[in-house]
């Protein structure tokens, strides 16, 4: 099987192996077959994310596994009527959870009232290593699927609907499946604008987007998706030229995590 290099440097070196082509294959997927995913094959799938590493072995995630129709329709509303979170066979809410470390300080008198930044990254750092290892795996045995971002539109009302203790907080979901599409991959930057050697090279920046907004451009309109030329930072400003998501530092809080 040969592997994509076009983007690669041109090193003369070509590396390939079943991790390295099923990166170079993964794509969003966001419609899926009737077919069953067992629950056998979930564990299987969590099992090995497992072995992501974890800051300081604080394994500070959890994951909640939802199959209920209604949990699903009620999480596909939350994270703005998104149509695939209602109709995956299965739906894994990987969570950032400090519970198990409020345990092992309770026990030596202590608490985790105080938490920090730092807490809450690395919480969040591991519940996402997590979920993109569980992705990985999913996808090494044919199954596909798509984060979900959407659960922090409204952080505490998922928080209710997944029964999450206090100091836990889904930080994304993913639906999972049998893949019933095949969508063209989405060109990412190249590599040669974002990877710098030594020291960063920042007048590699506007060169990079304007290659990059054709490249996307490009690859909407071969896919019948209507576009404007400047297609990347076009959809970046208009996602981000204001805050988004401003009320998340006040939320995580009320769920016990201070981001202080
Ligand atoms: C943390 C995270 C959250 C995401 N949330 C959503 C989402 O809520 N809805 C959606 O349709 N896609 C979501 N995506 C998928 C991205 O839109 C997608 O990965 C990106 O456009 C690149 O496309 P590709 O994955 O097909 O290469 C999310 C991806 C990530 C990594």
């Amino acid at each position: 099987m040969s592997i994509v290099t076009e983007r690669a440097p041109d090193s003369g070196v070509s590396l390939e192996s079943e991790t390295i082509n099923l990166l170079h294959k993964r794509v969003s997927v966001r419609k899926y077959t009737d077919d069953a995913v067992s629950p056998e094959m979930v564990d299987a799938v969590l099992y090995a994310s497992f072995r992501a590493p974890t800051s300081s072995n604080i394994q500070a995630y959890s994951v909640v596994v939802v199959r209920d129709q209604s949990t699903k329709d009620e999480l596909a509303v939350i994270t703005g009527n998104q149509r695939h979170v209602a109709e995956t066979p299965v739906f894994l809410a990987f969570c950032a959870d400090l519970t198990g470390m409020e345990g092992a300080l309770k026990r030596h008198g202590h608490n985790i009232d105080d938490n920090n930044m730092e807490i809450g990254l690395v919480s969040t750092i591991d519940a996402t290593l997590v979920g993109m290892s569980a992705y990985l795996a999913a996808g090494s045995v044919g199954l596909h699927g798509l984060m979900i971002g959407g659960v922090r539109n409204d952080t505490k009302a998922v928080a209710r609907v997944l029964g999450l203790p206090p100091r836990a907080y889904c930080v994304f979901g993913m639906c999972l499946g049998w893949p019933a599409e095949t969508p063209q991959l989405k060109p990412r930057r190249a590599l040669n604008h974002m990877v710098h050697h030594e020291k960063y090279d920042a007048k590699k920046l506007e060169a990079g987007l304007d290659e990059y907004d054709k490249a996307l451009a490009d690859h909407y309109r071969s896919t019948g998706k209507t576009t404007t030329d400047a297609s990347w930072t076009d959809d970046i400003d208009s996602k981000f030229n204001v805050p988004r998501r401003d009320n998340l530092r006040e939320a995580l809080k009320d769920l016990g995590f201070n981001f202080r």
